[in-house]
């Protein structure tokens, strides 16, 4: 039977704050975060789920996990445990570079915290795994403790795992959470919804077995190729906060909602009542925007984050769904069904005018540093060049960027402090997030290629885009990009068939100062595809900053 529709209210995850107070100032904190295995209802009538999931101890540990309260310039220190079983609750692969305990047993993990700018050390490289009580730890494991600085502009970013090859079934069975930076200075001026009125809506598709365990498949498209891997997992229950399609009561009056796509591969474009009630979008991904922009539908990649104030006063109905629209595998796949098309329900509680006092705004002005009205001065310009591989049977066996693996040297070398020029050129079906690890970035140009098919056989034959004459490829269609992703952005969405440019900052953007710590160490950074089945066979690639 299906699972009935909003019938679970909405829940906010617990908050832990990232910050302390002694004789009134504000104080540096440590955290200890674990990985905990426990039960977890998703719906009414589904019986409780066997999950991973974070939390301060396995009792308030929740799906997502709770939301990390930062403050600018006050340094965070979390000792991320893992407390995980010997053995994992879904299934993996190993015919895709995969960290696999030498022992056999233990579950491998490392934190990643996604859109932040902190020591390489801090970075949770694939290969800084480790499993339960750090029993066994990957070849670049080097503590148990990770510092996050907190230097950057105020805005939201999230927390989930990022081991080699299983990073899909880690974050599938529950490891993330969002995490945010606030600055009083900038934020309070704004006067954007706060506290009840700011909410946080992380969504994620799920499948589920009739026994309440999640369902991913076990069998790969391919087995001969890949036994378990396939390129996209699609769930056929929407959760938001960790709740089937669940429903929540809204007064009359606006608010503030952070939403985040954690599914691992489905896109969603979302509305409310048909776009009769619109988004006044504030800020994406780990920033704000310069000014708001008002949309009646988004569109949200896997791991991007769109910070939206929506005034439910101005609903034209009582109760308000949000709907989706995006085609799975997208853009090119199958429209949403009946269900999957659904995201959740408002229900707006009191009739009659708004519901009074509400001092929020959507302010006219935010702040100076979002947009990049053009690059400015580049260091470095760099083909980035996005391939899919097929066996004999027409089945994705891997994906590539520049043609080449995680474990290939280094080639994406930009100087820490500096801007980059990156074109990034997809030679696949799909739309791919890229995410770059350290750097925040923003598309400026978005053009197609034309005659794809010859510059397809020149890639696959040369690898190299100057050689096949991107110059005379990249002059097709040029697609605006929109206003409401005009700034420093730690996802952007790059369209098959087209050459997107993007602007890369090595630096802190709000003050256009090199960062306070040495970004050049070991182990490095990466960046890669956020479609999780891609990065863990292989949309991924290192990248390291020089000095
Ligand atoms: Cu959100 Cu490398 O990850
Ligand atoms: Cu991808």
């Amino acid at each position: 039977a299906s699972l009935e529709m909003y019938v679970d209210p909405l829940p906010q995850m617990p908050k832990i704050l990232g910050y302390g107070f002694q004789q009134g100032r504000v104080v540096p904190v440590n955290l200890t975060i674990g990985m905990f295995q426990k039960n977890w209802k998703f719906h009414r009538d589904l019986p409780a789920t066997p999950v991973f999931v974070y939390g301060q101890c396995a009792d308030s540990a929740t799906f997502p996990g709770p939301t990390i309260v930062a403050r600018h310039d006050v340094p965070l220190s979390v000792t991320w445990e893992n407390h995980l079983p010997d053995h994992h609750i879904l299934p993996w692969d190993p015919t895709v570079p995969t960290a696999i305990p030498k022992s056999g047993s233990g579950v491998p993990t490392v934190v990643h915290l996604h859109g932040s700018a902190h020591p390489p050390q801090s970075d949770g490289s694939a290969f800084a795994w480790f499993t339960s009580n750090f029993r066994e730890t990957g070849p670049a494991w080097t503590q148990a403790t990770y510092r996050y600085p907190n230097v950057q502009p105020p805005g939201n970013l999230w927390y989930h795992d990022h081991a080699l090859g299983l990073t899909r079934a880690n974050l599938l069975a529950g490891l993330l959470g969002a995490y945010l930076i606030e600055k009083p200075e900038v934020d309070g001026p704004m006067d954007l919804p706060c506290d009840t009125d700011d909410l946080h809506l992380v969504v994620a598709d799920r499948s589920f077995n009739s026994d309440g365990s999640l369902f991913m498949n076990a069998t790969g498209n391919d087995p001969a190729a890949h036994p378990q891997w396939q390129p996209e997992y699609f769930g056929e229950a929407i959760t938001v906060n960790g709740k089937a399609w669940p429903v929540l009561a809204v007064k009359r009056r606006r608010y503030r909602l952070r939403v985040l796509n954690a599914s691992n591969a489905r896109y969603f474009n979302i509305s409310l009542s048909n776009g009769l009630l619109p988004f006044h979008v504030v800020g994406s991904d780990s920033s704000y925007l310069a000014a708001p922009v008002t949309v009646t539908s988004l569109l949200i990649a896997p791991a991007e984050i769109f910070d939206i104030v929506v005034d439910f006063a101005s609903s034209p109905t009582a109760e308000i769904e949000m709907i989706n629209s995006a085609p799975y595998p997208f853009p090119t796949g199958a429209a949403p069904g009946p269900r999957t098309g659904k995201v959740m329900k408002f229900v707006v509680t009191a009739n009659g005018p708004r519901d009074a006092p509400d001092n929020s705004t959507v302010p006219d002005r935010e702040v100076p540093y979002a947009n990049v009205a053009s690059p400015g001065p580049t260091s470095a310009t760099r083909y980035i060049v996005m391939y899919e591989y097929l066996t004999p049977s027409g089945q994705s066996t891997h994906l590539y960027i520049n043609g080449l693996r995680l474990e290939d040297p280094v080639t994406e070398t930009p100087r820490s402090g500096t801007t980059e020029l990156w074109h990034v050129i997809n030679l696949t079906g799909d739309n791919h997030p890229l995410h770059i690890h350290l750097g925040m970035f923003q598309a400026v140009k978005m053009q197609q290629l034309v005659d794809l098919q010859v510059f397809m056989d020149c890639m696959t034959a040369v690898n190299d885009a100057v050689k096949c004459g991107v110059d005379r490829h990249a002059v097709g269609d040029v697609v605006p990009v929109p206003d409401h992703e005009k700034t420093w952005k730690n996802v952007v969405k790059i369209p098959p068939g087209f050459m997107t440019t993007v602007v890369v900052a090595f630096k802190l953007v709000d003050t256009n100062q090199p960062y306070p710590f040495d970004a050049t160490a070991e182990p490095g950074y990466v960046y890669h595809c956020h479609i999780l089945d891609h990065e863990d066979n292989a949309m991924i690639r290192p990248l390291k900053l020089l000095p």
